[in-house]
């Protein structure tokens, strides 16, 4: 019997597989984290993965491969033109997506890259309930403008609204009126909504955005980048979608689109790979175009045979049932049991990660000092996990007198990646949180010492003030 259906529910979190092989994690001291840490300028991208005890930095390409994902790497087939593995690949996505062309890419920002350089340039403006900063880069990049409109409720970290993922439909409609449909490059759903707390869109609200763009003649995308995840609330949150498969969920949303992006890293169970589907031959030949010219001939793109394999095998499992209702549930389990420990966390908690509002947690520190990267070296600092800042290190701006425009929320996500660690790693992490609460009064933050251009909480480094 399933362990999702039947009358009594296990109060364990079950995960639904077994360990066939372990890599071991090695145990510091704080007084060595501490070092570590300020040898990485206080940012936790510059660590070594062997000196973070539990890794919550992402749930991009961390995830734990299954045996069937396995078994394909070594059926690989390593063909310059025409690979099984593609075609195997390719039959997986078209049965997915409903769309006629499928471009393989290395990981989800090169079909950004793709996409986006053929539909963006300046004038253009893109319109999304929330870019990931890859996607605004890469329209960025273009020349174009790009406006994330979240749903009003996104911004009450508090209320039980079950879909904060969602657009603002009134904003849409407004912002295609104001700049003009001509003008507009695309608007781009993105499921589950990342930057916005990794929340769920429903599927009411990606039909109304998708008559929204038909009757302006806009082009829609969908950035799927965990799509499985999205269509596990859709079935258990929304009216009328209980007896669907998730799969069907998702081929309900991609139904709904022009064009589909994916990396492959989350929801494609893999480490490597990424994807962008299309309906429109012109745009297809354009972007097929760029693929062949800086990621690829068009049955491999950036991957190797074996690469495809997994991904292929991976889109398959990833709408398992039971593996996505351990899934939701296990983010649930560490976001449940940190709102138990007064730690302010985004709410409802999303699929893939639990966001904490930094701000909240540390009210002394100003914005400038920057709240998030003060959580996320305290964590590293007191309990050797890794986990990134999602607000004014990442978003923030300046102004032309180089003042901070700070980002709209001070966000720290723990990303959790898929198969990997047990409910005793989660446990873990929030006997960690206990040592915060003693230091959350802090008044002072970070300075920025180094930042680049583009995607600067990559690799700015910090002061500690
Ligand atoms: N879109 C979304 C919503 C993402 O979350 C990501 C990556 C991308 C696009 C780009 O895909 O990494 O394969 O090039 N998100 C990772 C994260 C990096 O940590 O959230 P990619």
């Amino acid at each position: 019997m399933s362990m999702t259906k039947g009358a009594a529910q296990p109060k364990i979190l079950t995960e639904p597989f077994k360990i066939k092989m372990v890599e071991p994690l090695k145990i510091t001291t704080e007084a060595y984290r501490i070092e570590k840490l300020r040898e990485a300028g206080y940012n936790p991208f510059g660590l070594m993965a062997d000196d973070v005890f539990i890794d919550l930095l992402t749930d991009s390409g961390t995830g734990a491969m299954s045996e069937r994902q396995w078994a394909g790497i070594m059926l690989g087939d390593e063909s310059y033109a025409g690979a099984k593995s593609w075609q195997r690949l390719e039959s997986v996505v078209k049965d997915l997506s409903g769309m006629p062309f499928v471009l393989p890419t290395h990981q989800g920002r090169a079909a950004e890259r793709i996409l986006y350089s053929i539909l963006g340039g300046k004038g253009k403006v893109f319109i999304s309930n929330t870019h990931f900063d890859t996607t605004r880069a890469n329209i960025e990049y273009t020349g174009a403008e790009a406006i994330d409109i979240p749903c009003p409720e996104n911004m009450d970290a508090e209320s039980d609204f079950p879909f904060k993922g969602n657009i603002d439909v009134a904003g849409l409609y407004k912002l295609i009126k104001d700049y003009g449909r001509e003008n507009i490059g695309a608007v781009i759903m993105t499921v589950t909504n990342n930057s916005a707390g990794g929340q769920p869109v429903s599927m009411q609200n990606l039909r109304e955005v998708s008559a929204i763009c038909t009757a302006n003649d806009v082009f829609l995308v969908i950035d799927g980048c965990r799509i499985a995840e999205n269509s596990y609330f859709i079935k258990h949150r929304e009216a009328l979608q209980q007896d669907k498969s998730c799969k069907d969920i998702a081929r309900e949303t991609l139904d709904l689109a022009d064009a589909f992006i994916m990396s492959g890293k989350k929801d494609g169970l893999s480490n490597m790979g990424g994807l962008l589907t299309l309906r429109d031959p012109e745009l297809a030949t354009k972007c097929t175009n760029l693929l062949i010219i800086s990621e690829g001939f068009t049955s491999y793109g950036g991957l190797s045979g074996r690469d495809m394999e997994a991904f292929a095998a991976g889109l398959e499992e990833v709408f398992d049932e039971d593996y996505l209702h351990y899934r939701i549930r296990s983010t649930a389990f560490l976001g449940e049991g940190l709102k138990a420990k007064n730690i302010p966390v985004m709410w409802p908690i999303g699929g893939h990660a639990v966001y904490i509002d930094a701000a909240e947690l540390y009210p002394n520190i100003p914005v400038h000092e920057y709240p998030g990267q003060a959580l996320v070296c305290d964590l590293y600092e007191n309990g050797g996990i890794r986990c990134c800042e999602v607000g004014s290190v990442m978003f923030g701006k300046y102004d032309d007198a180089g003042k901070l425009i700070p980002a709209r929320k001070e966000l720290v996500r723990l990303a959790i990646p898929r198969r990997v660690y047990t409910q005793s790693h989660m446990e873990y992490v929030l006997e960690v949180f206990d040592s915060i609460h003693s230091v959350s009064g802090r008044t002072r933050g970070y300075k920025i010492t180094y930042e680049p251009g583009f995607l600067r909480h990559f690799t700015a480094r910090f002061e500690k003030l």
